[in-house]
């Protein structure tokens, strides 16, 4: 059967990807923030997992404000590069897995999770810099990816708790797939961060720490915190680590924290890496 083996949370802040695409990840700027990502690129090398399974947010990309999918799933055998503005990253497109994507659908709809599903879509920032920062600059992305939307762009997003049963659903699905497969899942976005308004810039170390002691220690906890805590303590923006608890839900109750990386600051934004494996990871 598959396993979910393996959770990574991390930010997904465009400047991170811009900084690689233009080699200057050696600067004084950024130096220290890409020192502390090269344990998270071993861990996960030996680790080579089969398939990835990428929760992160389109930022309008492929969706406008016409149709806002609330969760959705992509079945795609590829998924292309999202142009945000100024072309498409110059990574490579990402390749996914149909027969799992597909399965994923079928029970996560049975399990009432009433997914969107994706034929075709573009991937952007949400998705490519995660990639780019687990696994570097490869010339083709080392494992196949299925990419899970969360609508956290338009009011309103779905709760934290919601996402966290959607991840312990996620794990059924998996585990009910017939075939061996060793799976990483992926919570992206945050940490604190608000690109807009009065409060542009806010950074809240003290919340973004209690949150990963939380994600690893008592993550149900977490799962409480309100749409307005979240505005209130880690920014417009901040709502986006909704989506790390669909990771969280996916794992067992008792996990290992393998990795953590915290700092501030990326762009406008508190960029925190977590990784944590199931007690029993194959
Ligand atoms: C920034 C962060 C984000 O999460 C994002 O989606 C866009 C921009 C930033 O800090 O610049
Ligand atoms: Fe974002």
């Amino acid at each position: 059967m598959a396993n979910i083996v393996a959770g990574i949370a991390c930010s997904h802040v465009p400047a991170i990807g811009v900084a690689m695409d233009r080699g200057v990840t050696a600067t004084p700027y950024w130096e220290s923030l890409f020192r502390g990502y090269e344990p998270a690129r071993a861990w996960l090398a030996a680790l080579a997992p089969d398939v990835g399974i990428i929760v992160y947010n389109d930022h309008a990309s492929a969706f406008s404000q016409e149709n806002i999918p609330t969760f959705l799933i992509g079945v795609a055998s590829q998924f292309t590069i999202a142009d945000e503005g100024f072309g498409p990253r110059p990574v490579p497109s990402v390749q996914g897995h149909p027969e799992l994507a597909w399965h994923l659908a079928e029970s996560l709809i049975l399990d009432e999770f009433d997914m969107t599903i994706a034929n075709a879509m573009p991937v952007d920032h949400g998705l490519t810099i995660p990639l780019s920062i687990t696994c570097g600059q490869p010339p083709a992305w080392p494992f196949p990816v299925i990419p899970l939307c969360v609508n956290v762009v338009q009011y309103p997003p779905p709760t934290g708790a919601r996402c966290f049963k959607l991840g312990q659903a996620i794990r059924s699905a998996v585990e009910a797939f017939d075939r061996d497969l060793r799976v990483v899942i992926y919570g992206t976005g945050g940490m604190s961060h608000q690109l807009q308004g009065e409060r542009a810039g806010l950074i809240n170390r003290e919340f973004d720490n209690a949150f990963l002691d939380g994600m690893t220690k008592n993550p149900i906890a977490l799962t409480n915190i309100t749409h307005t805590e979240y505005m209130r303590e880690a920014g417009s923006e901040g709502v986006e680590m909704v989506m790390w608890h669909v990771m969280r839900g996916a794992l067992d109750e008792n996990v290992r924290e393998i990795y953590r990386h915290y700092h501030v600051p990326a762009s406008n934004t508190s960029a925190g890496l977590l990784i944590l494996e199931n007690e029993d990871a194959l």
